[in-house]
């Protein structure tokens, strides 16, 4: 398939489902939902709202590009496709995939607290289990082995030692090309992330500041709409998190604060975590 092809785009004024021009690829939890639904509000960004796993998922992505495609949404050839699969910073085979697809793509990584993110995600897989009436397991039970040492065979665990993935996405991207969002400054200023994003994405302003509500009982900032009032995230966005247990605290701390470091090293940044 030459994806050059694919990519130029000769028929401006038709809806066609085209390939994204910028993907939010992680991380589970950082808030990526809430980000493309804020996009969305642009014109000029097309989005996908289902995450389509293409690249991380092999019955998916050997289907070839053109069931990519057929999954991601209409759009006008002034318009930003953008698909968001959080799944893809944790793969180790989507960053070379994307590569070849398109080398020089616009990125997206929304980063979080490892350990807010790890119990997000423990949250997120117990709500599972509940559902299938499976018994479920407290954040301290799962995070710690029999020995009292941080279970480094737990997903939320090893999804949290973000150096790790993201080794393999600088192996094949600049810097440059992969925005780092704050995903608390996400939840505390979604208008100025919004507006940086407009200008990483070369788009003018066009996100209005009025477009946000914050509202109290859902503790988040949802949006505003005319007709319905205002429409915030489904109750599986901004779950409330139990306290943790001090002493499994500071050892989660411990165990992340080298990994930490790396990955600031690695993206250039820091961050109070
Ligand atoms: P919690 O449920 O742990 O609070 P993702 O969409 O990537 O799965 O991320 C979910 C997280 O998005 C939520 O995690 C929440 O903290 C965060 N978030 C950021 N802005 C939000 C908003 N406006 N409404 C709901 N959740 C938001």
């Amino acid at each position: 398939v030459n994806y050059k092809d694919i990519l130029s785009d000769n028929d401006y004024n038709t809806p066609k489902h085209r390939l994204p021009h910028c993907i939010i690829i992680g991380m589970r939890k950082g808030g990526t939902r809430a980000l493309l639904q804020f996009l969305n509000l642009h014109p000029n960004i097309q989005v996908s709202s289902k995450e389509v796993h293409y690249f991380d998922r092999n019955d998916h992505f050997f289907q070839g590009i053109s069931w990519y495609r057929k999954n991601l949404p209409l759009s006008y050839g002034d318009q930003i496709t953008i698909e968001k699969t959080p799944g893809y910073f944790h793969s180790d085979k989507s960053p070379e995939r994307i590569f070849r697809m398109n080398s020089t793509i616009k990125l997206i990584l929304l980063v979080r607290d490892p350990i807010e993110r790890a119990m997000s995600d423990h949250l997120q897989l117990m709500d599972k289990r509940s559902r299938m009436n499976l018994e479920t397991t407290s954040f301290e039970e799962k995070v710690l082995k029999d020995n009292g040492d941080v279970n480094d065979n737990y997903k939320p665990i090893q999804r949290s030692v973000y150096y790790q993935f993201m080794r393999h996405w600088l192996r094949f991207f600049q810097l440059e090309q992969i925005m780092i969002v704050d995903g608390k400054n996400l939840t505390k200023n979604p208008f100025e992330v919004a507006q940086k994003v407009e200008a990483f994405l070369g788009l003018e302003h066009k996100i209005s500041k009025d477009s946000f509500v914050f509202d109290r009982t859902k503790g988040f900032f949802c949006i505003k709409n005319e007709t319905t009032g205002h429409k915030c995230l489904n109750r599986t966005k901004g779950r409330k998190h139990p306290e943790v247990d001090e002493e499994v605290l500071a050892k989660l701390k411990k165990y992340f604060e080298p990994y930490n470091k790396i990955f600031f090293e690695q993206i250039g940044q820091k961050f109070d975590w």
